[in-house]
């Protein structure tokens, strides 16, 4: 045993003076390969992304996810594999969730592809990863497009990956296709239906022009549709892929509608591109994990999917009525955005208020918050002052009070 320890450093032998303990190596003169490596990765300001770091109003309710159906898909998937999909698979995805999301998207988004066109992917951040991983064998260092404001996740996984971004302001109508026309993008990542974060819908004329665009400049739209399954008082406009499907990837994910917690999401990519897409999904992680993706087969296949959002997206119209409703009653003067689908609200404010303040105060408050410049690229903040404030996580009389008290008599808090 002591010529073992001794032969792995632990103790230290030393004629006459008996056996000890070793001293812990400590490190002297340059930094070894973990610091050198751990300091040119420094350029990356925090551990984790910055969407994901504090307080997410984007966020879906975790005590809603469907624990018991999920437990059932899981078990039969495990039951009904064969030994041969127990090997490592198709890295497009499992063919039968190929074709069950093939037909979700159609029937949920209008989407024309074929179960040959849909990639899965580990959440639309890793649909991301595998566009921008295209884009640069393309152009070297492409320059992409991204809405300002907009998802800070989506500027982390560009430029992690090799992108540079050009943040393109949105307005009252979506992003500003002008703006882009004049800019250098190569490509755009945009949100039409439901605009993250402020909420806004991508006006008729703008959707044209974007897809005119796009043919000029011979560029790819990534359409992230983030919260298709959760809209409340009218239908959306169908996806930009029916527009161009050879020049737009669609993306979706469960992260709203199921949990981020799956990590499981899909593209679906002009029919050119499926076999690149195939092969740059496997030059990452050789596939998505076959297992949860045979749940999640099972788990649209029999309905259960549907079932589970139909009854979320009925609790949720429930938080967001009791929101709207106690920010008017609060503060009658207050204009809120994208109310109509999603699981947050953006309240716009004057110049003049301290849109981090509030935010802190809110947060505080057990609600879900940001300040709408967390999402903001352009320094200036005039006209763009607001408070992005999730309501997916709190019962109803939860969301009322906390609002009442952010936005009542301050002598009441
Ligand atoms: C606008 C937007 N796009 C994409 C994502 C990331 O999605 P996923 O979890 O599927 O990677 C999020 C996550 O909240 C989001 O808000």
């Amino acid at each position: 045993v002591y010529t073992q320890l001794a032969a792995e450093g632990h103790v230290a032998t030393a004629l006459g003076s008996g056996t000890r303990v070793a001293e812990r190596a400590r490190p002297t003169g340059p930094p070894g390969p973990a610091g050198r490596l751990a300091s040119a990765w420094a350029p990356m300001p925090d551990p984790l992304p910055r969407a994901f770091a504090t307080s997410n109003p984007g966020r879906p309710d975790p005590a809603l996810f469907p624990r018991r159906e999920w437990q059932r898909a899981l078990a039969a998937a495990v039951r009904e594999l064969s030994d041969a999909d127990l090997s490592y698979g198709d890295p497009r995805g499992l063919a039968e969730l190929r074709v069950a999301l093939a037909s979700y998207v159609a029937r949920v988004r209008s989407i024309a592809a074929s179960p040959e066109q849909v990639i899965v992917v580990n959440g639309f951040a890793q649909g991301l990863v595998c566009v921008t991983r295209l884009l640069v064998r393309v152009h070297g260092e492409p320059a992409v497009a991204i809405e300002d404001p907009g998802s800070t996740g989506t500027i982390d996984q560009l430029t992690a990956w090799g992108a540079r971004v050009i943040p393109i302001p949105v307005d009252a109508a979506g992003l500003d296709v002008g703006a882009l026309d004049r800019s250098a993008a190569q490509a755009v990542v945009v949100t039409p239906a439901h605009q993250y974060p402020t909420g806004v819908t991508l006006a008729p004329d703008r959707r044209h022009a974007l897809i005119a665009w796009a043919r000029r400049r011979d560029a790819l739209i990534i359409e992230d549709d983030y919260d298709a399954e959760y809209r409340y008082d009218r239908a959306p406009l169908t996806s930009l892929h029916n527009l161009d499907p050879d020049r737009v990837i669609a993306g979706g994910s469960t992260s709203k509608s199921l949990s981020p917690a799956l990590r499981l999401g899909w593209l679906t990519v002009p029919a050119g591109l499926a076999d690149t897409f195939a092969e740059i999904k496997a030059s990452i992680d050789l596939g998505a994990p076959t297992i949860p993706q045979a749940a999640l087969a099972r788990f649209i296949t029999s309905g259960s999917l549907d079932r589970h959002i139909r009854r979320t997206r009925s609790v949720y119209r429930r938080r967001r009525d009791a929101l709207v409703n106690t920010l008017h009653d609060s503060a009658p003067g207050l204009h809120l955005d994208g109310i109509a689908a999603g699981l947050h609200v953006v309240i716009r404010l004057d110049d003049d208020v301290d849109e981090n303040e509030l935010a802190e105060r809110a947060v505080r408050l057990g609600l879900d918050a940001q300040p709408l410049g967390r999402y903001r690229c352009r320094p200036d903040r005039l006209g763009l002052n607001g408070l992005v404030l999730g309501y997916a996580r709190q019962p109803p009389h939860q969301l009322q009070r906390a609002v009442a008290e952010l936005f009542g008599d301050p002598d009441r808090s």
